[in-house]
């Protein structure tokens, strides 16, 4: 049984109240009539995302020992089936962490101490990735765009013209800022040079945006669970391509628990180096049979069409889109908040009237943004939910401003 409570609305819980069972008559919910479906707040976050009942479900079946046969199964069952996912024939690392330890893990791998690594940066994330690079000792250039604007294979061309990289790192899709990089198109610049790798942190694009890891020439395309996997998080996988391992070979200090090395000899064994997250393989395992169900470009388009309703909905009603025209996300929206609106009450409006959970904006473009995310298994009827309680709130008269003691914050 779960103990913890992950939100607001199960507090003072009654002993044995399974927040995702449960009925509103336990949350602040109550006694709003439109809200008694309702059993819990729903994720409407760029990650986590909301995770279906059937794939929480897969977490509790009877555990089972990773040095068994029910494991080595389960293992090449999802091997399979993420194989497919990434489009790559190579392997895909499934790993104990979130997408954060296999950033690390591709740079201690790929990223040789005397050489350089050239980072991709123009949000919280691509440059968060740099950071951990600077962080793990490694000399690093970086092409910065301005946060909204996406990377062109031109400016990748031209650095690697200038210098040599053992890796270029870009992300796929910046969550921040709701811009998709030409991943295409760098691929091709990067792979003109044949001793630099090309690493993608596609967290928040696969599964629900465009991606083909071998036709598109990269090295390591990782990923988190909470996007649009749909999953919960704590889980991490990495397409890792032979040339990537050829690197590894050559780099004596890569570091323990994101050893590439150590995992691909495990995994020849349909195995982990260390004891894997067990419960959320089963849950992956089943999801990726949703999503092989669905079709992988199915799945894509669905998150193009959420995205089309999405813009409309934001353009229609005045506010601006962040992310540069020709590189808008299809699985989140950073809406530029050109009316001004009070992203908190916004977010509390919808908590408490809708019960969704919202976000309010990422980093430094907080409040001046704020993403609305339309990825994993969201639906465009939840999505229509979604936007027409944004409506209800916008229809709301503006709150008076605050008394001068407020202001002080007294
Ligand atoms: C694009 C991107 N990369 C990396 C991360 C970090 O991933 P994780 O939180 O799974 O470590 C995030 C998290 O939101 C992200 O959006």
């Amino acid at each position: 049984m779960r103990s913890a409570c992950s939100f607001a609305l199960c507090v003072n819980r009654p002993r044995g109240y399974n927040p995702f069972v449960g009925t509103a008559k336990h949350s602040r919910l109550e006694g709003n009539p439109s809200m008694s479906q309702f059993s819990h707040k729903r994720l409407f976050l760029p990650g986590p995302v909301e995770v279906r009942r059937e794939i929480l479900d897969a977490q509790t079946a009877w555990m089972i020992g990773h040095r068994t046969a029910d494991f080595a199964e389960l293992f090449a069952r999802l091997q399979g089936k993420l194989k497919r996912a990434f489009f790559s024939d190579s392997r895909v690392i499934v790993s104990g962490s979130s997408g954060s330890g296999l950033w690390e893990g591709a740079i201690r791998c790929g990223v040789r101490d005397e050489r350089k690594v050239l980072h991709l940066t123009g949000g919280a994330f691509s440059e968060r990735w740099a950071d951990v690079s600077r962080a793990n000792g490694k000399r690093v250039d970086i092409i910065q765009v301005d946060w909204g604007r996406a990377h062109t294979a031109e400016m990748v061309a031209e650095a690697l013209d200038k210098s040599s990289y053992d890796a270029v790192c870009a992300v796929h899709n910046e969550t921040s800022t709701g811009v998709t990089n030409p991943i295409q198109a760098i691929g091709e610049a990067v792979n003109q040079h044949k001793d630099t790798l090309f690493f993608v942190d596609t967290v928040s694009g696969f599964l629900g945006t465009e991606l083909r890891v071998d036709d598109w020439g990269i090295d390591i395309a990782l990923t988190s669970s909470q996007k649009a996997f749909a999953l919960p998080p704590g889980i991490a996988f990495a397409a890792v391509s032979d040339r990537a391992l050829e690197r590894a070979k050559r780099i004596p200090n890569r570091g323990y628990y994101f050893d590439f090395l150590t995992q691909e000899k495990s995994l020849l064994k349909n195995n982990t180096p260390s004891t894997p997250p067990i419960a959320l393989m089963f849950a992956a395992d089943i999801q990726m049979d949703a999503i092989l169900a669905e079709g992988v470009e199915a799945r894509w388009a669905r998150h193009r069409a959420m995205r089309e309703a999405t813009h409309e909905w934001a353009l229609e009603r005045g506010f601006g889109l962040y992310a540069q025209a020709g590189y808008r996300s299809d699985t989140v929206t950073t809406v530029s908040n050109t009316r001004g609106i009070d992203v908190d009450a916004m977010a509390a409006f919808m908590e408490n009237e809708r019960g969704f959970a919202m976000d309010k904006g990422y980093g430094k473009i907080k409040g001046a943004t704020f993403r609305l995310p339309h990825m994993g298994d969201v639906t465009m009827a939840m999505l229509r939910e979604v936007l027409k309680g944004l409506d209800a709130f916008l229809a709301q008269p503006p709150s008076p401003a605050p008394s001068p003691k407020m202001r002080e914050g007294e």
